[in-house]
């Protein structure tokens, strides 16, 4: 049987972003910048990159400038074609979506991370779908990660997540794998658990925020069954559908920013800003006043 292609990519976008106050007291944590775009677009652009045509949003209260954001600004355009700022138009251009393949879905609830993904069921329907954490900035422009995904996803079929090994001592802050063979960077999935106990992790294999899911998945949500921090837990619907379907692990190659954290956050600005021809050569300068 051919494996058909993923479609239909779910962001979910609707926490609160507490980390991030006061700045995202009144803006959500998805639009802050790394260099001069906002979060969220460097995960639409890895969705688009690997072809992915639907885009789901999973927002929340407060989160409408993300809606904004992906709008034509008619008077912005009008009045940069009027001063003649081609490089800011251009700049705008790269991120207009297609009408109609955006589609904005509301938790009302902030219940976890698997709330929000079961949230997008509708919208889903019954083929495999991806999901990206926009926290999770992975960078890797040669090998875009979800495309990378993709490509494992149409050899293996089933689901396919994405993972990182993580220091030991972190283990606890992710979903977990419980790893079965190895070829290469793709592993099977044994088991999977949701921030383990110190101690008590099956390897240091984490799930980085990408995940390429059968939908399936979205029945066993539907039970609503709460795990850690009583929350319902993606990781825990996942886990019940190791052994029903293929279950593999892609490891990641690339660079990942935890911008969901402030010190990754600020690494991803410092590291992004470099490779720029613009200001790279400033920011590059200035760090290396700062090493004396
Ligand atoms: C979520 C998932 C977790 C995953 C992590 C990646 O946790 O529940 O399994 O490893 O994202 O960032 P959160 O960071 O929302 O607590």
């Amino acid at each position: 049987m051919s494996i058909k292609p993923v479609k239909t990519a779910v962001f979910p976008v609707g926490g609160q972003g507490t980390r991030f106050l006061p700045a995202t007291k009144a803006m959500p944590k998805e639009m802050l910048p790394v260099v001069d775009r906002p979060l969220l677009q460097y995960a639409v652009d890895e969705a688009l990159a690997a072809g992915i045509e639907r885009l789901v949003f999973v927002t929340a209260r407060g989160k409408g400038a993300l809606e904004d954001y992906f709008d034509i600004a008619r008077e912005l355009v009008d009045s940069l074609k009027a001063k003649g700022k081609t490089a800011e138009l251009a700049a705008l251009e790269a991120t207009q979506i297609e009408p109609g393949r955006m589609v904005y879905v509301r938790q009302q609830d902030p219940a976890g991370l698997g709330h929000a993904v079961w949230c997008a069921r509708h919208v889903v329907g019954r083929e495999a779908f991806a999901v990206l954490l926009p926290d999770e900035l992975l960078w890797n422009p040669a090998n875009p990660p979800l495309k990378e995904m993709r490509d494992a996803y149409e050899r293996l079929g089933g689901n396919v997540i994405s993972v990182l090994e993580v220091p030991a001592e972190h283990t606890h802050r992710y979903g977990i794998v419980d790893p079965g063979v190895a070829d290469g960077l793709v592993t099977e999935v044994r088991g999977l658990v949701e921030k383990p106990a110190p101690g008590t992790a099956p390897s240091r294999l984490a799930a980085i925020g990408r995940y390429i899911l059968q939908p399936e998945v979205m029945d066993v949500l539907a039970a609503g069954k709460r795990g850690a921090g009583g929350e319902i837990q993606l990781t825990d619907a996942m886990a019940e559908m190791i052994g029903v379907q293929p279950f593999h692990a892609l490891t990641f190659t690339g660079t990942r920013f935890d911008c969901g954290d402030k010190a990754g956050h600020v690494m991803a600005n410092v590291a992004l800003a470099l490779e720029r021809d613009d200001v790279g050569p400033a920011v590059r300068a200035w760090l290396r006043q700062l090493a004396l």
